[in-house]
């Protein structure tokens, strides 16, 4: 390809690709599937690497581009970052609405509400409609310069649908599923979670390799523009429209008030709707719409007279740290638990608060006695988001994590890359206890009947002392009868529940034994890739590495488990009592030239030869991935006689749908 056509395909690429990318990211209705989106990214960074002086800053391709850099620079903002004045209720905000009406005459007010998005405050600059440079607010007056960390967000245009020069102003967070995937990770690799999205998102941000921003699906909702050359807008309802018609994310719930009750009312709305949402927010902001009226209510020395920022009701409360309850979980992690003084929070009385780890404890400076402020997030366990040094008596006392076992008494250590201590006994009952409520739950054997109190009690009445004695429980009814709560039915009932569960699928098991980071998904790919548990335990570290989703971290703590001459007795048990080894799925014997290898399928409409659960097996063993509902990631629809919506989805979507005699046909391959 000559260069003038090379050049002219590459501008036609850049501009598909960023109308594709503005479609699933801002607008969220994609029109293409992410191969086909794959697909023009390709081709774009071919032609690219032909003509690398063709490159520019604004190409898609440039997203994730850059090396770590040394520190970040300072930007000055030439409209500085106003922060607002609070309100905490209605008769605050009446008293805004006053203030206001009196600031401007008593002319008719109209004012826009929005959410206000829990993340950290970005400036960003466009010249001419390319992104030139991103901020963080710094001071107000001066902030960091994070283009390129801002630049790996999607939903930030790298060019405007005009050649504007603009700059503009947003929120950067992180969507509430992003945050919880990313704390699951962090903790299966020992590492420190984050408190909340808004952390998460700084912390981010603050990267200074690109690439870690990258990999944190962060996404942005702008909401006003700092300056505007060559156009104007006098209010900001329609400042709004224009951020979005210049391609920006804008957040879709404002609107648009005259009198201060209906907003009163569409703010006490939110305030119920807000856990539903996908991302956080902490309140809403008030802003007068028009700018004339702006400029006549000016400033205060710190906000503006226009605006003001509704705070929902803290979910948090100050109590009193009484103590530190330390328990030993099944890894042998040893983890701390504040008790605290009991308060009210949201609507139920909170005693506990989980502490996480000992850093926590020291970065926070903790002393018992101390007074605390404890916040709900979500439906998760209360924590500890702050201490109040204030309030000190001089009594407070500091806590010391303990050197030895609480239970068995032996060292406890730290792994070199780890923050937990952690007991490394394997007799520690604590880690036989818990080892065994992990192996009878519900993703692992589950064991009905068999929760962790009766565990429990079962370990202290010498009934069981590793799992492999459950199974042979049955031979020690009398004892089991003779133990509290238990009568004969529950016993029955029990016995029966552990004898069913013998005939598990072995990822069940293999999840169950409690290896080190095989969670329940790596022990599914295990049993798919191994078959056998016989098969695994005598995996080489090569075969365990050729695995796609098993790391090396994972490989050796799965080498490591299988070499230990305990381990091997506890197996040979499991074998004796019947207790099933073999994977009962439909296995996936690696191979990328089944047709449907690494594709995602979905079933629609009755097929006349095959029933579905055949439909199913049969896409598996071609390497296919059924799932429920079509969406971008389907890469194929198999549309049976009266196939609905999900077929009109797909339609719609423009993936790719076949009948049934063209599946029969595939099969026959
Ligand atoms: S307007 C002068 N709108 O809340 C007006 N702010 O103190 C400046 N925020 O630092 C902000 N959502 O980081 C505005 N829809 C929204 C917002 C919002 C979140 C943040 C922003 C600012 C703080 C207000």
């Amino acid at each position: 390809m000559d260069r003038l056509t090379a050049e002219r395909k590459i501008e036609e690429l850049r501009q598909q690709i960023e109308r594709h990318n503005r479609l699933y990211h801002v607008e969220d209705r994609p029109e293409i599937t992410d191969q086909e989106y794959d697909q023009l990214m390709r081709e774009l960074r071919d032609l690219e690497d032909l003509y690398p002086d063709l490159v520019t800053s604004d190409s898609p391709t440039q997203r994730v581009g850059g090396e770590p850099l040394p520190h970040f620079e300072k930007v000055e903002h030439k409209v500085p970052m106003l922060s607002l004045g609070n309100a905490f209720d209605e008769a605050d905000l009446r008293d805004f609405d006053r203030r206001v009406r009196q600031g401007v005459g008593e002319q008719p007010v109209r004012y826009v509400c929005e959410l206000k998005i829990d993340g950290l405050a970005v400036s960003l600059r466009y010249e001419n409609g390319l992104f030139v440079q991103g901020a963080t607010r710094g001071d107000g007056q001066t902030g960091e310069d994070i283009t390129q960390n801002l630049k790996t967000i999607r939903s930030i245009p790298l060019r405007l649908s005009k050649p504007v020069t603009i700059e503009v102003r947003g929120e950067a967070f992180m969507p509430k599923p992003a945050f919880e995937k990313l704390n699951q990770e962090r903790e299966a690799k020992g590492e420190p979670l984050f408190a909340n999205p808004r952390n998460s998102a700084a912390g981010s941000l603050r990267q200074l390799d690109p690439k870690i921003a990258a990999s944190r699906s962060l996404d942005t909702f702008i909401y006003g523009i700092g300056e505007l050359q060559g156009e104007s807008v006098d209010f900001h309802s329609e400042g709004l429209e224009l951020l979005q018609s210049l391609g920006f994310k804008v957040n879709p719930e404002w609107r648009v008030f005259d009198a201060i009750d209906e907003l009163i009312a569409f703010i006490q709305s939110w305030a119920e709707k807000r856990p539903a949402l996908p991302y956080e927010i902490d309140g809403m902001v008030i802003k007068v719409d028009s700018f004339a009226q702006r400029q006549e209510l000016g400033f205060t020395a710190k906000s503006p007279r226009w605006a003001v920022a509704y705070k929902f009701p803290a979910e948090e409360a100050v109590t009193v740290l009484e103590g530190i309850e330390v328990s030993v979980g099944r890894t042998g992690a040893v983890t701390p638990t504040a008790l605290l003084k009991p308060v009210s929070l949201a609507g139920t009385t909170v005693k506990r608060a989980s502490l996480h780890n000992e850093e926590i404890i020291r970065e926070k400076g903790l002393l018992l006695g101390d007074h605390v402020v404890v916040k709900k997030a979500g439906d998760i366990i209360p924590e500890i988001v702050a201490v109040l040094p204030e309030r000190r008596t001089g009594e407070e006392r500091p806590f010391q994590m303990p050197t030895h076992c609480p239970e068995c008494g032996s060292d406890l250590v730290r792994f070199e890359d780890e923050v937990a201590l952690r007991c490394i006994n394997p007799d520690c009952p604590a880690l036989i206890r818990e080892g065994m409520i992990h192996f009878v739950s519900r993703l692992a054997m589950n064991i009905e009947g068999l929760g962790e109190k009766v565990v429990a009690q079962l370990y202290e009445q010498g009934l069981i002392t590793s799992v492999a004695d459950l199974y042979y429980l049955h031979e020690r009814r009398d004892e089991l009868l003779n133990m509290e709560r238990m009568g004969e039915k529950s016993v029955d009932n029990l016995l029966e529940a552990i004898e069913a569960s013998k005939q598990n699928s072995v990822e069940r098991l293999i999840f169950g034994l409690g290896i080190r980071l095989v969670g329940a998904k790596a022990a599914k790919v295990l049993a798919e890739q191994f078959g056998h548990l016989d098969v695994l335990r005598q995996a080489t570290r090569e075969q365990l590495l050729e695995i796609n989703e098993i790391g090396p971290k994972m490989a050796d703590s799965i080498l490591t488990y299988f070499s230990m001459p305990q381990v091997q007795e506890l197996l040979d048990r499991l074998r004796a009592a019947g207790v099933n080894f073999s994977y009962k799925g439909v296995r996936v014997e690696a191979g990328n030239d089944t047709p449907l290898a690494g594709k995602t399928v979905v079933l629609t409409g009755t097929l006349n030869t095959l029933t579905r659960q055949e439909a199913e097996e049969k896409i598996a063993l071609l390497g296919g991935k059924v799932t429920g509902s079509v969406s971008k990631k389907t890469d194929l629809v198999i549309a049976g006689d009266k196939a609905g919506s999900k077929l009109e989805k797909a339609e719609k979507l423009g993936i790719e749908v076949i009948d049934e005699a063209a599946f029969l046909k595939l099969l026959d391959q």
